[in-house]
């Protein structure tokens, strides 16, 4: 678990500024380790302190929010408030973020379980491949074995008779079957065989089907009827590789105990759950008014017993909302969080603002993130041999003009970044084509002057995400 001054610096690699919602952030992740570490009874008592992250558009509030999700070991979503005002959603499925958060950390407890599994499944994947490379698959015997005994009860034939063709396998036989299969098992270590085709037979999946997923009915069929649909087996020709991939599949699902799983991601939801409400300005009603605003404030209220913690039921049974942290994050800029209904205000007792960015920050966002843009574009046209470099007035004057068109014209934060950097760089990406050896481009100030001036205008909104 990170303390909080890691959660920050790993925040750091990727989002610029910001400095009080990452901490914040920090604290409130740090929180959740904290509580579980106490006593039961002490535990029940302390419930996480919400956040509501107001800021501009495009300073970083959802990109936190991503990178969180990447950073904790534990279940999180993210939704957008707006999606449960979509029309035909109104006052229903405000439920289904608490089921994908279970759903999330189940596929977060089951992959652990994986690992956990692996060699074992790994060895026998192995094996069932080596049974069909030298055609013997157990199961042909075992079934063999099977119909022979069920004939002989039928018929009252009793004895040590049993498979004939186990009767008659030679000492001799058996040693060649031996020798055979250590070749296998040999050439199959050295990668001989990845691409020979074989024939698997895998187990179909029989989950609900697709018209009732597609009427969003959220119910899981083999849940249902418990194993009493029957499992369907298919014949599947593919090679080596891939069929070692499906069977460690198969055979980890079959060392996992789906039960012990799925208790055990419940209560991971439940007490360390995360669920961020993305947008969630636009659900607050902003001055007075009809139509859309009722719905809106109707989500709030459908919200707010979710937050203030309930029972939501899920496939995987009912799942506490007590503990969950929730995280919102909104532009505020028509409204206000005094907008939103009191209720809901008030079961978000932090409130943390993001600042809007400076001339500084739009410089260091064209470089310094992991995932920098500048970053991104460099790759990318190396892969048609041309290598680009920016000189330092040249970045300035990127970040200037970012700077200037957020002034003056419409306010998109750091989103106008790209916009820029795709206009300056269009003559390169529309004329690279890898026909030559790698060229190296410098691009300085009057190049990027060049190249965003008289466009500033026309083209400024082409790239606006
Ligand atoms: N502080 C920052 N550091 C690094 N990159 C940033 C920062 N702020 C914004 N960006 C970049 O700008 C893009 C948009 O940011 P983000 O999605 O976080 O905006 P937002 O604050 O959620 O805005 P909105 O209110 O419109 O949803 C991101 O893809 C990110 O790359
Ligand atoms: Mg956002």
């Amino acid at each position: 678990m990170l303390s909080p001054k890691q959660i920050v610096e790993a925040l750091d690699k990727y989002i610029i500024g910001q400095d009080e919602a990452k901490r914040t952030v920090a604290i409130a992740l740090r929180n959740r380790y904290r509580r579980s570490r106490l006593s039961d009874e002490m535990k029940e008592e302390v419930i996480p302190k919400n956040i509501i992250m107001a800021g501009p558009t495009g300073v970083g509030k959802t990109e936190i929010a991503r990178r969180l999700a990447k950073l904790v070991d534990a279940p999180f979503v993210k939704v957008e408030a707006t999606k449960f005002t979509e029309v035909g959603y109104v006052g229903r499925d405000v439920d289904s973020m608490i089921r994908d958060l279970v759903e999330a950390s189940v596929r977060l407890v089951k992959s652990k379980w994986e690992e956990k599994v692996r060699v074992q499944a790994t060895a026998a994947a192995e094996q069932r491949i080596i049974d069909i490379l030298a055609g013997s698959p157990r199961h042909e015997r075992e079934e063999a074995d099977q119909q022979l005994s069920n004939l002989q009860k039928l018929f009252g034939m009793f004895g040590n008779q049993k498979s004939t063709e186990v009767a008659t396998v030679s000492e001799e036989e058996k040693a060649q079957k031996r020798f055979r299969r250590e070749q296998i098992a040999r050439d199959l270590a050295d990668g001989k065989l990845e691409d020979r085709n074989i024939e698997i037979e895998v187990t179909e999946q029989n989950t609900g089907n697709d018209q009732m997923i597609a009427m969003g009915i959220d119910i899981n069929m083999n849940e249902m009827f418990g194993g009493l649909l029957p499992k369907r087996t298919k014949k599947r020709k593919t090679t080596v590789k891939e069929a070692r991939r499906i069977l460690e599949n198969e055979e980890a699902d079959k060392l996992i105990d789906m039960d012990e799983v799925i208790r055990e991601a419940v209560d991971k939801a439940e007490q360390d759950g995360i669920v961020f409400i993305d947008e969630i300005d636009k659900i607050a009603a902003s001055g007075a008014g009809h139509g859309p605003d009722v719905s809106r404030e109707g989500v709030q209220r459908d919200i707010l017993p979710i937050v203030e913690g309930s029972v939501v039921n899920t496939k995987y049974g009912p799942v506490r909302t007590n503990y969950m942290l929730f995280i919102a994050a909104g532009a505020f800029h028509v409204a206000r969080i005094n907008d939103l209904i009191p209720e809901l205000q008030g079961r978000f007792p932090i409130s943390v603002k993001l600042n809007a960015l400076t001339l500084e920050d739009y410089k260091r966002i064209l470089t310094a993130p992991q995932n920098a843009i500048i970053k991104q574009y460099t790759a990318l046209l190396e892969a048609d041999n041309i290598h680009i470099e920016f000189t330092d007035d040249a970045l300035n004057e990127i970040a200037a003009a970012c700077f200037n068109a957020n002034e003056t014209s419409e306010n998109i934060g750091a989103r106008r970044l790209h916009t820029i950097v795709e206009n300056v760089l269009e003559d390169i990406s529309f004329n690279a084509s890898g026909d030559y050896e790698m060229l190296t481009v410098t691009i300085d100030k009057t190049y990027v002057l060049e190249h965003i001036s008289g466009k500033k205008n026309e083209n400024v909104n082409k790239y606006i995400i």
